[in-house]
């Protein structure tokens, strides 16, 4: 794969700049050549009208300001995903804000408080609008950066295509609800199912890799690069890890930092590995050497100014019991306050439930002292993984009492699969935790917290 004509006739975006300030950032209708280029392009919804939207790189400390114009059809807001926010700019439609209806504005501002890579995307109908097209990558550069020849953002998608390369409207379809999520036909790296670039022998590229697909596990390899993991969800690893198998789950990142060792004349990738077989999602094609490969690893980044979890055994400790779908036996759960049998559930949209409720409920999960160290045991007793995230906050895994994973603000859980992560309530605000497989955060995978 990798023809340079597709690639070339689909790096020209139709992004108008001047049609809006840079300022504001507009969610409406375009179109995108995902599709090669005897198909027409794909109609999408983009901020700016363009997938991916535009990448906003702002430095560590400083402040983002952007008002948001709603020219969808439907109501929208935006979640700044993995930022240790400002509650109020959350972008969760009831919880932190009302919805922006068509044809209103909100404005959002916000200071970034850790550098790393994030993204951001709608929280309203997330089903149908991140489906369509809407997200970015939120880019928050190190005061210092590591010694690299470049900086790329690899924004990955799932896409469900119809035989005209159209997005396939089948949004609600239960079946995807209750079993993994919508899952496509067509994968894009920058909105291009045929990413290409160029880059020389000996380069040191650090990729920040996204997935911003509704429900797919990315499992992901490196061919004629070679390297780090240097983060993980925006947050540097204390010491990077060499880069192998590579499992991304949706709205999980990893950043890497790879030297090329192709030859000039061939082709380094990120290879994807499906269950149809592997194939180059993104391609290098490798030219002349004008360096000697550097043969020091890359130290850490710099870590961010967040507050490790304190004692553990000291810790308040809830638990969350996530059951449904399909498989999954559950028989029942709480809807509109009631024990509701699962054929209702699913004739309303629902097919999991967190400690039996298949809803959001009015009382928190948890309502937690600010600072107070906080770990949550969630018990997946479905026959599904999930990708759990927590918003405003990262955390770590537990391991055991002595030893805690990486911070973290997604986890993949398998199915079967009980953890524990733990994370200093820090951020005042009421919170989500819920799957980011988003079919089923919308049917039922969801809860929040209150903090302070
Ligand atoms: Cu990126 Cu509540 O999500
Ligand atoms: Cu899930």
């Amino acid at each position: 794969m990798g023809a340079a004509g597709i690639a070339s006739a689909v790096t020209a975006r139709p992004v108008s700049a001047a049609a809006s300030p840079a300022t504001s950032l507009e969610a409406r209708p375009g179109t995108a050549r995902l599709a090669p280029a005897e198909y027409k392009p794909t109609p999408i919804w983009g901020y700016d009208g363009g997938v991916p939207g535009p990448t906003i790189r702002v430095r560590q400390g400083e402040r983002l300001d952007r008002v948001f114009l709603n020219n969808l059809p439907q109501p929208s807001t935006i979640h700044w995903h993995g930022i240790r926010i400002d509650n109020a700019m959350d972008g969760v439609p009831e919880l932190t804000q009302s919805a922006v209806p068509p044809g209103g504005s909100f404005d959002y501002g916000f200071t970034l408080p850790d550098a790393g890579t994030y993204w951001y995307h709608p929280h309203n109908r997330t089903w149908e609008q991140l489906a369509r097209g809407l997200y970015g990558a939120l880019i928050v550069e190190e005061a210092e950066g590591p010694d690299v020849d470049r900086d790329e953002v690899l924004l990955i998608d799932d896409w469900r295509l119809t035989e005209t390369a159209e997005i396939a409207e089948d949004f609600g379809a239960m079946h995807d609800w209750s079993h993994g999520g919508r899952i496509g036909n067509w994968i894009t790296v920058n909105g291009n199912g045929y990413w290409s670039s160029e880059a020389r022998q000996n380069d040191r590229l650090r990729l920040r890799l996204i997935n911003a697909s509704n429900a797919r596990i990315f499992s992901l390899s490196l061919k004629g690069l070679s390297g780090w993991v240097v983060a993980l969800d925006g947050q540097p690893l204390a010491v990077p890890e060499t880069a192998g198998q590579l499992v991304v789950a949706p709205a999980q990142r990893v950043d890497l930092i790879v030297d090329v060792t192709a030859d000039a004349g061939t082709e380094a990738s990120l290879v994807s590995h499906e269950r149809g077989g592997s194939y180059a999602a993104a391609v290098y094609r490798v030219g002349q050497a004008t360096a000697d490969r550097r043969t020091e690893a890359p130290g850490p980044l710099p870590a961010n100014p967040l507050t490790m979890p304190g004692p553990l055994t000291t810790a308040r400790s809830v638990d969350l019991v996530m059951d449904g779908g399909a498989m999954g036996g559950m028989r029942s759960a709480v809807l509109n306050g009631q024990d509701t049998d699962i054929r209702t559930l699913v004739r309303q949209g629902k097919a999991w439930a967190f400690n039996g409720q298949a809803e959001m409920t009015d009382t928190p999960l948890l309502s937690a002292r600010t600072g107070e160290t906080i770990r949550i045991r969630m018990d997946n007793r479905t026959r599904w993984p999930h990708a759990m995230h927590l918003h405003g906050h990262h955390f770590r895994q537990v391991l055991d009492e002595e030893r805690m994973g990486p911070l973290r603000d997604t986890l993949l859980m398998q199915s079967g699969e009980t953890t524990e992560i733990a994370f200093v309530a820090d951020n005042p605000g009421n919170w989500l935790l819920h799957c980011h497989m988003v079919e089923h955060s919308a049917a039922g995978m969801m809860t929040w917290l209150r903090v302070g």
